[in-house]
């Protein structure tokens, strides 16, 4: 027989992981929706007595990063120490059971990267070459293509570099990785993305570049400093990093890897199922068993992101609903591994109808009536008094229990969390319709008392029962109501076995207490108005910083508020020669406000309506020199332009052709609107838009310029 010990000892490892966050800018709902996730399967594992270790961290290094900080004017280290915290700090108030937390910035990570570099060098995986091509900051990515080519991912202009690297042999494992990906199907989770990425393989490796010399803040490579190591080779190894790989050190490498869950999002499947398992690979270590991807959150239609602008902020639901309320609705609202939106209307809603007049209620009408007709004493013990109708209660309960760790299983939490909210709504029906509160009116003799006892009974296992499975999820709520039930500490509660008639007779009921009080109307504005205040300098500076990553275009509708809802009604064209925004497309709404002979005058109200400063502020001009410039098959009027910030290029497609050639406009300065939201026009993202005025009838552009020499990048306002 095993001593306890030895029981301990035997406990099966599990170790799961989230991307380490890119401390360009703070946290916001994207980052806690993976983070919340991988804590909610820890705290399932933990339940169910696995040794978990759960790991998240700060990716700290890269050019990205170099860029964000020299714009804060302090030092990187600086810069991405202050934002790692910033992170920590978020998981900390949320009360996140992480077990370690890894800066790509530490010692421990920097040894065990040049440790791994050192290791596929003599194994001869890498090699010196020189690198010719296009790199995207942005995304950290090579791109294959001519100067000029727009990122795949995002859609930004790429940037030439041609430097001596250091190479590693991504070539050699494209026939392993296939292997590999047709031996282990759950290796890439869901099949959607496993098909996508076999489909990239397939489709040919080519070696990659895995050093920079153009800038410091990275890894320097080993015996040759002036290198940095790629970012991404850099941030992956922090899954075997935190477990001492490097360190000398074997022993949490032996019982953790290799990791169990690598949780992460669609947009970073290539970097995890493809260049992470070679270096693995080429490493001679185990690969992990299961990377699991899960879709967008969006937020007003488009992916939240801190380049595009659109994000919340966890801290604002936080200060309002708490931490349950955020991690029920990311759980439930959204189907693991498809996109799903965010919105302060459906949180809220959610919120009253399953937490407040749901599970609350449940909880407070069942305990109230044990406190006031029974002293708050369960007096039944769960199993032997059970007839018809508690045993289909019972039937009801292990159906739910199943159900949940079977969608578990499979990350499915939105189906399990239904299964319990469905049991939930049997419980809620049955006391319905017995109504005990009646019965006990109706007589107060044994039989009739034993019969609301029963009753009562079968309610209080079942809530103990929907309490241990939503406590991974809800762990404050799910807290509370277990002391409620008189049970004690539930981090401390033996969840392995959970089954009917665990209660035990005679069990007391501790201090009852509202668990979600419900949420008023207003909650929405307070949340809305607290985002709105909550634009902070960094953020600022990382919006203009990079446009949207919009590998979102295949899958998520793109953008649609152009000029229309951005520019107030009134900052349109009154009259013919008025000053306006040279539209990127023919069809752009400031063209058709244009009055012409005959048109409807747009209405009174909107013409003259004026806006506070603070409206105008949001309208981000700035000085752009155009760098290249061409026209767009089979348009007529669009010119694509690439123009220069100084900080960044990006592309815009303006509709100017008709009026300006091409060869006229390079080295042109113009003022464009930097913070709009983009949109594809014949295919090509368009990031901004060319300010002009707009002349005639025909509303003929003409670019705004200026008399004297103005910067680059210089902000109008
Ligand atoms: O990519 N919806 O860091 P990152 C869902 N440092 N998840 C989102 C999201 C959204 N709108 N926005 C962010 C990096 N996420 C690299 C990773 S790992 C070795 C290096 C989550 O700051 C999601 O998990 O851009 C996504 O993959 C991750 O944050 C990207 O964070
Ligand atoms: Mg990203």
């Amino acid at each position: 027989m095993p001593t306890q010990e030895n029981k301990q000892d035997t406990k099966p490892a599990f170790f799961i992981t989230t991307p380490i966050y890119y401390v360009n800018a703070r946290p916001h709902l994207g980052h806690t929706y993976t983070t919340v996730a991988a804590d909610t399967l820890a705290r399932w594992k933990r339940m169910r007595g696995y040794d978990v270790r759960f790991l998240t961290g700060t990716d700290e290094h890269g050019q990205k990063i170099e860029r964000s900080a020299a714009k804060t004017g302090k030092t990187p280290q600086e810069f991405a120490a202050g934002v790692s915290s910033e992170f920590r700090g978020l998981w900390d108030r949320m009360g996140l059971t992480y077990d370690d937390y890894i800066r790509t910035t530490e010692d421990r990570h920097k040894r065990g990267v040049r440790h791994l570099f050192t290791v596929l060098l003599e194994s001869g995986f890498i090699y010196k070459g020189t690198y010719s091509g296009q790199y995207c900051v942005s995304d950290e990515l090579y791109v294959d293509g001519p100067p000029g080519t727009i990122c795949p991912d995002c859609g930004r202009v790429t940037e030439t570099v041609s430097e001596e690297n250091y190479f590693f042999k991504l070539s050699a494992f494209e026939r392993k990785l296939l292997e590999y990906y047709e031996e282990h199907p759950d290796f890439i989770r869901p099949e959607t993305r496993r098909n996508e990425v076999m489909a990239f393989v397939r489709g040919g490796l080519r070696d990659l570049s895995i050093s920079r010399t153009s800038f410091n803040w990275g890894i320097p490579v080993p015996g040759d400093e002036k290198h940095v190591i790629y970012v991404w080779m850099d941030a992956l190894a922090n899954y075997i990093t935190a477990l001492g790989y490097g360190s000398g050190d074997p022993s949490l490498l032996e019982k953790y890897w290799p990791a169990d869950v690598q949780l992460i999002g669609k947009e970073i499947s290539r970097f995890h199922c493809v260049y992470w398992p070679a270096f693995l690979m080429a490493a001679g270590l185990p690969l992990p068993k299961s990377i699991v991807a899960h879709g967008w959150l969006l937020f007003e239609q488009s992916k939240m992101s801190k380049s595009r602008g659109n994000i919340v902020r966890a801290e604002t639901v936080l200060d309002v609903l708490g931490a349950d309320a955020l991690r029920y609705f990311l759980l439930r609202e959204i189907v693991f591994g498809q996109d799903g939106s965010f919105s302060f209307d459906a949180l809220v809603q959610r919120y009253n109808s399953d937490l407040a007049n749901g599970y609350g209620n449940l909880v407070s009408r069942t305990l109230t009536m044990i406190e006031k007709y029974f002293d708050g004493i369960v007096s039944f013990p769960g199993r032997s008094i059970h007839v018809s109708p508690v045993s289909g209660i019972e039937n009801a309960a292990s159906d739910c229990i199943g159900s949940f760790n079977k969608h578990f299983e499979d990350f499915q939490f939105s189906a399990a969390l239904e299964a319990v909210w469905a049991f939930m709504k049997t419980i809620d029906a049955y006391l319905t319709a017995e109504a005990p509160w009646k019965l006990l009116a109706q007589s107060n003799d044994l039989p009739m008392q034993n019969r609301v006892k029963q009753i009562l009974d079968s309610a209080v296992e079942s809530i103990r029962i929907i309490t241990a499975l939503v406590y991974p999820v809800i762990p404050e709520a799910a807290a509370k109501v277990w002391k409620q039930l008189g049970l004690g500490d539930i981090t401390k509660a033996d969840l392995k076995d959970l089954q009917w008639g665990g209660l035990k007779p005679g069990t007391k009921l501790g201090e009852l207490g509202p668990v979600f009080p419900r949420a008023e109307k207003e909650a929405i504005e307070r949340m809305q108005d607290m985002e709105e205040k909550n634009q902070t300098p960094i953020e600022a500076e990382s919006r203009r910083g990079d446009q949207v990553p919009a590998a979102t275009v295949t899958e998520v509708e793109a953008p649609k508020p152009a000029a229309k809802e951005r520019f107030p009604a009134h900052a349109q064209p009154a009259h013919p020669a008025a000053a306006s925004v040279a539209p990127p497309a023919p069809e752009a709404p400031t063209r058709a406000a244009t009055p012409v002979a005959g048109a409807t005058p747009a209405p009174a109200a909107t013409e003259n309506a004026k806006i506070g400063i603070e409206d105008f502020a949001k309208v981000e001009l700035r000085v752009a020199i155009i760098r290249v410039a061409e026209r767009v098959p089979k348009a007529d009027r669009l010119l694509r332009l690439e123009v220069d910030l100084g900080y960044e290029q990006r592309q815009i497609v303006a509709g100017i052709a008709e009026a300006y050639t091409p060869e006229s406009l390079i080295g042109r300065k113009v003022v464009i609107v930097a913070n709009l939201a983009p949109r594809k026009l014949r295919g090509l993202e368009s990031n901004g838009m060319i300010v002009a005025a707009s002349i005639g009838e025909k509303g003929t552009p003409v670019l705004a310029g200026f008399l004297e020499d103005v910067e680059i990048g210089a902000r109008l306002k």
